[in-house]
């Protein structure tokens, strides 16, 4: 045999190995350690954990020491905390991809949660925005917990009075998603037509609503029994996806915002208008160890060669978003639908709900301390 062939054959075996050794690394999964024993004296707060990858019963109610607060942070008591798709996503650690920067065998972060609203309940000596007793709303690690320290430049908003602390916990991720899938990524102008597939949802709900806030014409996809809600949010239009395929209809639109990604991409830029653009949020959820990002990165790959704009996109949770958020939900033009509340002990059945894909709007914690006692 040519050397050059033998030199191909090595390379394509050590490719091999790697790959497979990559996999078997990445799918390792550490039993769940228990939690050290909690210090005695000093604050400490409750908070909901996650030492081993897995189902949610592997969450546990942990009582973790509190750090000691620094002259520019902010001590919230929680007293709502929504749960989003990325929680149970890094609580099973797949696709396992994810792991490589979320940690391998175990999560780095033991902590669960992003969203929450709360009340503001010690000032470091160098804050100037947030005063005690101050309610307020955003996201932070860690946010299934009694209590939260975060630094008063962290994602941080007063709460608008109109608004309940578990909507006003609900907003973060999924209100954010919304926005940016609808200005940044999909750059929707005032009367335009757009279809939210995936309406009823998390952050469906918030999509219609800031799409009419922005003035478009709104048609949503949902099941029969979310029809009448999603209506009320302001959709003109909604679609029952069990007895309807929009991309089998004559409707065209000027911007699509896929939160399920359940039609071929072909299907989805067929029903787009000539100035038409599409904004895939959500994934097919198959395959282990790429997930969504499959179809995420074969849309990178051909979005060059297709006639229409096509992306996937990552929320990136800014402070200014949340304000937008805010002074909407101030003025009435949103309001965050809650569907089921947990008590933080029963935090597990609340991912577990969430996790059938099912919810209508959001999915809360609501955090009493003498109840999670
Ligand atoms: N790219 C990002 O930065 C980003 C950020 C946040 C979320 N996401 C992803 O976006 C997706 C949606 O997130 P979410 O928080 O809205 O999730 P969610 O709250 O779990 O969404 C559930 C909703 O999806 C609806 N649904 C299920 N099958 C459907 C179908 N075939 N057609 C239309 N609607 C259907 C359900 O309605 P029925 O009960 O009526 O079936 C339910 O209301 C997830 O995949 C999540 O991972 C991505």
């Amino acid at each position: 045999m040519k050397r050059r062939y033998k030199l191909l054959i090595g390379l394509a075996a050590l490719s091999a190995v790697a790959v497979i050794g990559l996999a078997m690394t990445l799918s390792y999964e550490s039993p769940c350690e228990s939690a050290p024993a909690a210090e005695a004296g000093g604050d400490y707060t409750l908070a909901v954990t996650a030492r081993c990858y897995g189902s949610p019963e592997v969450l546990r109610l942990e009582r973790l020491a509190l750090p000691a607060l620094q002259p520019q942070q902010v001590r919230v008591q929680v007293r709502a905390a929504a749960v989003n798709p990325l929680d149970w996503h890094y609580l099973r650690g797949k696709p396992y991809v994810m792991r490589l920067a979320a940690g391998i065998g175990r999560p780095d972060n033991v902590r669960v949660g992003v969203d929450f609203a709360g009340v503001v309940s010690e000032v470091g000596a160098e804050v100037t925005r947030f005063a005690v007793g101050d309610e307020v709303f955003g996201a932070r690690n860690g946010a299934l917990a009694e209590t939260l320290t975060l630094s008063e430049d962290g994602l941080l908003i007063h709460k608008p009075s109109n608004v309940s602390f578990a909507q006003a916990g609900a907003v973060a991720v999924a209100a954010t998603t919304a926005l940016q899938a609808l200005r940044d990524h999909g750059g929707l102008q005032s009367g335009e037509r757009v279809l939210i597939n995936g309406a009823s949802g998390g952050v469906g709900t918030f999509a219609v609503q800031i799409a009419k806030a922005m003035g478009a014409n709104v048609t949503g996809v949902c099941s029969a029994r979310n029809e009448q809600m999603v209506r009320a949010i302001g959709a003109d239009r909604v679609i029952d996806y069990k007895r309807a395929d929009y991309t089998q209809l004559a409707e065209r639109y000027d911007l699509i915002i896929d939160m399920v990604g359940n039609h071929a991409l072909s299907a989805n830029l067929g029903v787009l208008g000539e100035r038409g653009r599409l904004v895939m949020v959500g994934g097919n959820k198959a395959g282990d160890y790429l997930g969504p990002l499959t179809d995420a990165l074969w849309l990178r790959v051909v979005a060059p060669f297709l006639d229409k704009p096509a992306g996937s996109m990552l929320a990136e949770l800014r402070r200014e978003d949340l304000q937008t958020l805010a002074d909407w939900m101030e003025s009435g033009a949103l309001s965050p639908v809650v569907d089921r509340v947990y008590p933080l002990q029963r935090a597990a059945e609340a991912i577990a709900y969430l996790e059938q894909g099912h919810a209508r709007g959001k999915v809360v914690v609501s955090v009493e301390r003498s109840a999670a006692e």
